[in-house]
């Protein structure tokens, strides 16, 4: 959890404060993880273009984070751009996406370092643009020394090649240090995940009512908790993000254990018969 003096509740705004008062903060999720879908549809529904929707989407992405930060979440991570967004959307849109994301690192850099924000990224970014590299290279290193929020984007990220990578990492290691096969452990593979450094996610959000994962994070979210919401990202706000984290707090996580509302193993369950079916 984080230090109490990295909380800033009175700057939630009224109705924000009101559902943050239902929460257990000693049982605030560690790490949130969103799914950010419906930019296209929430401009169609307007019959607006869809870079609108996108520019409204990077608007929410600022006002999430900022809420995220001030209930002192350590680490907050955006699915912003997919490897398959990438390779399958019109290269207009795709040259949109990458100047709207350069214009979001410059434009919100000051209000990321007045919320104590440290921004990082996952995926293999270096298939990106080099002047957007070159942007998030600077925020990086200008919010680094930040202790609050780590936000994380996920830029031209897939969960499959994320492991691919890992896996060749891994793969070299054991053939440089002549590790035995049946030595390696789910901590080696950790070690090589994109996420090393960060708790797997408490908590996955996906807006605009899909049920899918989408290769978002596949190794990271074996226990996650999965909440999702119809509303579309555009319309996504702190206070959703508070909901979200109640409906969380009602969940009993057993990571495959019995939870507390079990009732009682029987003894001698050793004996009992089982019929053949
Ligand atoms: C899904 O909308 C969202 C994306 C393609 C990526 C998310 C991008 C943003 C929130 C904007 C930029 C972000 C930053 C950090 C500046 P969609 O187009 O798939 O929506 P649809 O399914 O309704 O068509």
């Amino acid at each position: 959890m984080q230090s109490l003096s990295t909380l800033r509740i009175h700057e939630l705004p009224p109705d924000e404060r009101a559902v943050y008062a239902t929460l257990k903060p000693e049982a605030l999720p560690q790490h949130v993880a969103i799914i950010m879908d419906g930019n296209g549809r929430w401009a169609g529904r307007r019959s607006l273009k869809r870079f609108l929707g996108h520019q409204q989407g990077a608007r929410s992405v600022q006002l999430v984070t900022e809420t995220a930060s001030r209930i002192g979440l350590p680490w907050l991570t955006l699915y912003a751009f997919s490897l398959e967004n990438n390779l399958r959307r019109p290269r207009a849109e795709v040259n949109f996406l990458m100047r709207l994301l350069k214009s979001y690192l410059e434009s919100n850099v000051q209000r990321m370092m007045d919320n104590n924000v440290r921004m990082r990224y996952i995926g293999r970014t270096h298939d990106l643009p080099p002047e957007v590299q070159d942007k998030m290279r600077w925020v990086e290193e200008t919010t680094s020394r930040n202790t609050g929020t780590t936000l994380t984007l996920a830029l031209n990220y897939g969960g499959r090649s994320e492991l691919v990578d890992a896996f060749r990492a891994l793969a070299a290691e054991v053939h440089q240090k002549h590790i035995p096969l049946d030595h390696i452990t789910e901590q080696d593979i950790h070690r090589h995940i994109y996420t090393a450094h960060m708790p797997d996610p408490d908590l996955l959000i996906r807006t605009s009512g899909e049920l899918r994962i989408s290769n978002f994070l596949l190794w990271q979210i074996a226990y996650s908790e999965i909440f999702v919401t119809e509303r579309l990202w555009p319309d996504f706000r702190g206070i959703h993000l508070l909901e979200a984290i109640a409906a969380f707090q009602q969940r009993e996580r057993r990571y495959g254990g019995l939870g507390e509302a079990c009732g009682e193993v029987e003894e001698d369950i050793d004996r009992i018969h089982i019929a053949a079916s």
